[in-house]
């Protein structure tokens, strides 16, 4: 059978990255040219200058995927860009640039759903890893568990009500004075402490999530007493976090039968959080996690789920637009 080169674009927040994925599971290039260093004297993404970013960065990235890659535009099979959920200007830049080699090169424009491609990154990273399946997508913009039916058919059971637990992560390090992006500097510093403080959870019927009161409840535990051991309140919102996610992937295993769990999204990559779900291959469940370097924004996961798209026969028109808040 003919291989099948698929290049992904990736530009939703504030990575610019393009990849070239062979049969969607084989990365040749993964170019990722993040703007953390620009963000960080802001405290967070600022949009429009994520979006001038990309436009600066897409041509030469995309070269450099190409080179990278051995391969030329020629032998592309399909162009697939991320066309949401994400910041709408920083999306249009990736969609726009995909639109255009589309068009240039007469090559398929197959557009991705983020968060499908978040999964995706699983296909990458376990060759034999097949749907059907549970995801915990945890990530800075989403929070959800997934019966990922097959490669491109979804069902959400349960997503948070507010805050994205990545959010939440973010929140409590600007709090406690570790800068942005948070998540990582959280889990680091939480390493060094103790999960000694009560912090509290919240449930519902269903297995939605909620991380507002927990963020609520460290500001003010910081605020009250600024002189809290922060290693200790980082470990205690960590561990309680993870025990929050662990109830609901609970519910769902019980509710689907399904032992198969694939996790997904930035906050994946934290070390709390895989330690606690590979403890539970005790109890008979299987568990999958990205690659680290795959657990963030880049577009390898992006170009994985576009061929999947791809040969599931998918095809979109130039008049494909951003979708800031797609669902799967
Ligand atoms: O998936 P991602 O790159 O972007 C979205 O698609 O939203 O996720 C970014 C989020 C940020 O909130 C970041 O702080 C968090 O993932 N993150 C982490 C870690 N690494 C990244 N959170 C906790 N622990 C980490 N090690």
């Amino acid at each position: 059978m003919k291989d099948i080169y698929t290049l992904g674009i990736e530009s939703s927040c504030d990575e610019t990255s393009v990849a070239i994925v062979k049969n969607g599971r084989e990365i040749m290039a993964n170019v990722i040219d993040t703007q953390i260093p620009i963000h960080e004297k802001y405290g967070g993404v600022v949009p429009e200058i994520a979006s001038r970013n990309h436009i600066e960065a897409i041509s030469r990235v995309t070269k450099k995927a190409l080179e990278e890659a051995k391969i030329s535009l020629e032998q592309i099979d399909a162009v697939t860009p991320t066309y949401g959920p994400g910041l709408v200007g920083a999306l249009l830049v990736g969609l726009s640039y995909a639109k255009a080699l589309s068009f240039a090169m007469n090559k398929p424009l197959v557009g991705v759903n983020h968060i499908q491609g978040h999964i995706a990154a699983n296909y990458i990273t376990y060759k034999e890893l097949e749907p059907p399946f549970l995801c915990v997508m945890m990530s800075g913009g989403n929070t959800q568990i997934i019966h990922v039916k097959n490669y491109t058919e979804f069902e959400v059971l349960g997503k948070t009500r507010d805050d994205a637990i990545g959010e939440a992560f973010d929140k409590v390090a600007r709090v406690v004075g570790l800068g942005y992006p948070g998540g990582p500097k959280v889990d680091k510093l939480a390493q060094e402490g103790e999960p000694t403080i009560d912090l509290p959870k919240t449930h519902f019927e269903n297995m939605d999530f909620s991380f507002s009161g927990i963020k609520t409840a460290v500001i003010n535990l910081h605020h009250k007493n600024p002189e809290i051991n922060k290693a200790d309140l980082c470990a205690s919102f960590e561990k309680t976090v993870t025990e929050i996610l662990i109830e609901n992937v609970n519910r769902a295993v019980q509710l689907t039968n399904m032992k198969t769990i694939v996790l997904a999204g930035g906050v994946s990559a934290n070390s709390y959080i895989r330690k606690a779900f590979i403890e539970l291959k005790q109890e008979g469940m299987e568990i999958f996690m990205p690659d680290l370097k795959l657990c963030t924004d880049n577009a390898a996961m992006i170009a994985s789920a576009g061929y999947y798209n791809y040969i599931n026969g998918k095809r979109d028109m130039l008049d494909l637009n951003a979708i800031p808040n797609l669902k799967l």
